[in-house]
């Protein structure tokens, strides 16, 4: 005990493991795959401060730029007012507000489904539907190109998991013709792929799921608020109905935060079952005043989603224009795929220096060879912004 100090490194153990640590960085850095967190300063808009320099911020999630609108601050502000800082406990014991149950009764009307019920994250969200849905018995069929909580949940489930080449419903037919033995079958989407931009066929997949008797849950994370024509997302735009559908609130709606869509039914389940609503703090009142202003924001400024879409138009054929692959983008995620871990983080540093932030995204974000930068404009940028981005990005492929 004697040469226990706060200070760390005479600590038994303490010294090993950060040389353990240390070793573990060295091998991915030998790898180029280090990653560091950058410093934002300033409100959530199109241009902040990142690691001190005041850039174009095109690396965001604030689609419709409501994260630092005065409107969706003042409803955060009212719901502090009322009911201070935090939950104040589980939604199973103390930490039910009233609060929550009115936006979740606003994001069920929005999502067209019967019901919803809030989670702390997506990822939590994903977490808890999958694991809740599915157990060693039964079959999850997910895209290849999910995203990474899906990922995870299909593991938390102890489900088989069973992979479908992205976005082809000829292979989704392939693999869930081989599920009948399967108490529950469950295909799994995202709406639109975090890390290409394109949009999941669900016109096309839903099909397939229903001829198999597939529950269908889409993560519509990135296309809630931006998509379809009145912001449901992916599957207003593609004209389906999925059994649950998660959102996110703090990607278009500018707060932080999830809720699935259900029914009644599957939202008491979920109640009773999803280990990652139960034993966690219900939603921060900022948040969920947040979410509630910026839904009814969403709802009643269409130009937003269509100014959105404009200026991801302009950067993709821009960038397409420059030599750049897009990919299969067509929504406002736009990568250019560079297909080199040093030479996208020296785009991205280079990018950086001349005022514009599109983040570099190698493996294990996307998979090997098919390393990029990606964009993300929001409504909030303008046409020139875009243009000078463009501009920028073509100088710096072709010095
Ligand atoms: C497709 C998708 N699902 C889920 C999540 C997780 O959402 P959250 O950030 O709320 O945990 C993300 C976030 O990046 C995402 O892109």
């Amino acid at each position: 005990m004697t040469n226990q100090t706060v200070n760390g490194d005479s600590q038994p153990g303490r010294g090993s493991l950060d040389r353990l640590a240390e070793k573990e960085l060295e091998a991915l850095r030998r790898k180029g795959l280090e990653r560091r967190t950058r410093r934002v300063e300033g409100r959530a808009g199109p241009r902040l401060r990142v690691d001190g320099r005041e850039v174009l911020m095109l690396a965001g999630s604030n689609y419709l730029d409501l994260a630092g609108d005065e409107r969706v601050l003042a409803a955060a502000r009212a719901a502090v007012d009322e009911y201070g800082g935090a939950a104040g406990g589980s939604r199973l014991i103390n930490g039910n507000l009233a609060l929550h149950e009115e936006l979740e009764a606003e994001l069920a009307r929005f999502a067209g489904h019967r019901a919803a019920l809030l989670f702390s994250t997506g990822y939590m969200a994903n977490l808890g539907v999958l694991a809740t849905l599915a157990g060693p018995d039964d079959a999850i069929v997910s895209d290849s190109l999910n995203h990474a909580s899906i990922v995870d949940a299909c593991r938390l489930s102890r489900a088989q998991t069973r992979v479908f080449r992205h976005n082809d419903p000829r292979d989704l037919e392939r693999v869930a013709s081989g599920l009948a033995g399967f108490r529950r079958r469950i295909l799994v989407t995202d709406g639109v792929y975090s890390m290409d931009g394109d949009v999941a066929r669900l016109a096309e997949l839903v099909p397939v799921a229903r001829a198999h008797d597939m529950i269908v849950v889409l993560d519509d994370a990135h296309g809630l608020g931006a998509l379809g024509p009145s912001g449901r997302g992916t599957a207003e735009l593609e004209g389906v109905e999925v059994d649950v559908a998660v959102g996110n609130l703090g990607k278009a709606l500018g707060s932080f935060g999830a809720y699935v869509a259900c029914s009644e039914t599957v939202r008491s389940w979920l109640i009773n079952a999803a280990r990652s609503f139960i034993f966690t703090c219900g939603l921060a009142p900022a948040a969920a005043g947040a979410a509630r202003a910026a839904l009814q924001i969403a709802s009643a400024e269409p130009q937003r989603r269509k100014t959105l879409h404009e200026r991801a138009e302009q950067l993709r054929a821009g960038l397409r224009d420059a030599g750049f692959d897009t990919g299969a983008s067509t929504t406002h995620i736009v990568p250019a795929i560079v297909g080199d871990n040093a030479r996208v983080m020296a785009l991205c540093e280079a990018a950086l220096e001349r005022g514009i932030y599109a983040q570099g995204i190698r493996f294990p974000s996307v998979p090997r060879g098919t390393e990029r930068i990606r964009f993300t404009p929001t409504s909030a940028h303008k046409a020139d912004e875009i243009a000078f981005a463009v501009r920028t990005f073509a100088e710096l492929r072709s010095p």
